[in-house]
């Protein structure tokens, strides 16, 4: 039987989200439906309302969440009814050219859920990421579960789906920021404050936050930045300099994405060190650089996809960390809303007054 439940919809291009009635079916061979506790507000969801990442209207956003297995398809041995899990948009296929080269991280062939949930009248819904999590259920692909320690505060957990993951990753994975690296993240929102926190369990040894926000710049302190810059103030590019003995750092991390602080990034940082692009660009972007710059400054210019993470083998671990007191997942969760205040929750991202606003249901 398909069940009928409240869901957050981005209706067209730019308008404010609703709340209508969405219907989940019951889940199909290798699908799992899950009863959803908790789902962090992340930038991406304003992106897709906005239209920056498709034109597949209506839209079911969320997609930072955590929750608990309701009901699983045929087939389905990944998890049981009842497993507390993460949700992820990375459940690996094992079969296509990059998993089959073990880079399963890579992976470009993700499984979501088959059938569509849908609207009321039938309209299909395209779920944010593949998960659709601002409502009571969700129908994901089985893989798109992650089981972790069931003692983990949801609220917290669910993070790790998606924006938190995201900049730790682009850290820690992609940036492979070691013991003894100066390295600079640029845009302290929960992304970047995440990208901060996995440069500090890293072991780097200088970690400069810069934002245009001082009250960012405080709580990217918080996260474990030794430095601040704030770019209003100033060039951050001769900042991030003057701080690393002239030179720049070993990574810089672009958890904004804009062609400006794009830019930043690729001047701050030293020669042979490397740019992790994981800030989402808008498909109006171009950048242009001096050829003979990138060629001689060396080096890698990376983009971070979800934190080249492989969600079976780091959620856990990192939850663990959390439950240990060594990562402080709690920071990240500003407020606790309801599905009704997610609008009023992107007004609060747009002010810079949150790092994440995350909804209970
Ligand atoms: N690559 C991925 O897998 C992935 C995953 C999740 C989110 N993202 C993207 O990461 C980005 C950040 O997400 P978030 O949730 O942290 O957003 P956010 O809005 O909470 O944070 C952005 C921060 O950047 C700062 N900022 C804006 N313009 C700046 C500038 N010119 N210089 C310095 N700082 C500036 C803001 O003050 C804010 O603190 C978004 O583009 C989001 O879509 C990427
Ligand atoms: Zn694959
Ligand atoms: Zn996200």
């Amino acid at each position: 039987m398909s069940k009928s439940v409240r869901g957050v919809v981005a209706r067209s291009k730019g308008a404010p989200v609703s709340i209508e009635t969405i219907v989940v079916p019951d889940p199909g061979p290798g699908e799992a439906r899950v009863r959803v506790r908790a789902c962090g507000v992340c930038h991406t969801d304003l992106h897709y309302r906005e239209g920056g990442i498709g034109d597949e209207y209506p839209y079911l956003l969320g997609h930072e969440a955590a929750g608990v297995v309701e009901s699983v398809g045929e087939g389905v041995t990944e998890v049981a009814v009842g497993d507390f899990v993460i949700l992820n948009w990375r459940a690996v296929c094992g079969d296509c050219r990059a998993c089959r080269r073990g880079r399963p991280q890579y992976c470009f062939a993700t499984h979501n859920a088959k059938q569509k949930m849908t609207l009321e009248d039938g309209t299909e819904l395209s779920p944010a990421l593949g998960i659709g999590a601002f409502a009571e259920l969700t129908l994901v692909a089985a893989g798109q579960c992650t089981k972790v320690d069931p003692e983990a505060d949801p609220a917290a957990a669910g993070l790790l789906g998606c924006g938190v993951m995201a900049g730790l990753g682009a850290a820690v994975n992609t940036g492979n920021v070691g013991r003894g690296d100066t390295v600079a993240v640029i845009g302290c929102g929960g992304v970047g404050d995440a990208a901060i926190a996995g440069a500090r369990l890293a072991g780097a040894a200088k970690i400069i936050a810069v934002d245009l926000d001082d009250r960012k710049l405080e709580w990217a302190r918080r996260a474990g930045a030794t430095h601040t810059v704030n770019s209003k103030a100033g060039d951050p590019v001769e900042a991030i300099r003057e701080l690393t003995g002239g030179f720049g750092a070993d990574v810089v991390i672009d958890a904004v994405g804009r062609p400006e602080t794009y830019k930043q990034a690729f001047y701050a940082r030293d020669l042979a060190g490397t740019v992790v692009l994981v800030g989402v660009p808008n498909p109006e972007m171009t950048i242009e650089l001096p050829l003979l710059d990138v060629f001689g400054r060396g080096g890698a210019l990376k983009s971070s996809w979800y934190g080249d993470c492989l969600p079976s083998r780091d959620f856990p671990t990192l939850i663990d960390l959390y439950r240990q007191g060594r990562f402080d997942l709690d920071a990240f969760v500003s407020e606790r809303i309801t599905l009704e205040d997610v609008e009023a929750a992107f007004e609060k991202m747009h002010h810079g007054d949150v790092l994440r606003s995350v909804v209970i249901l």
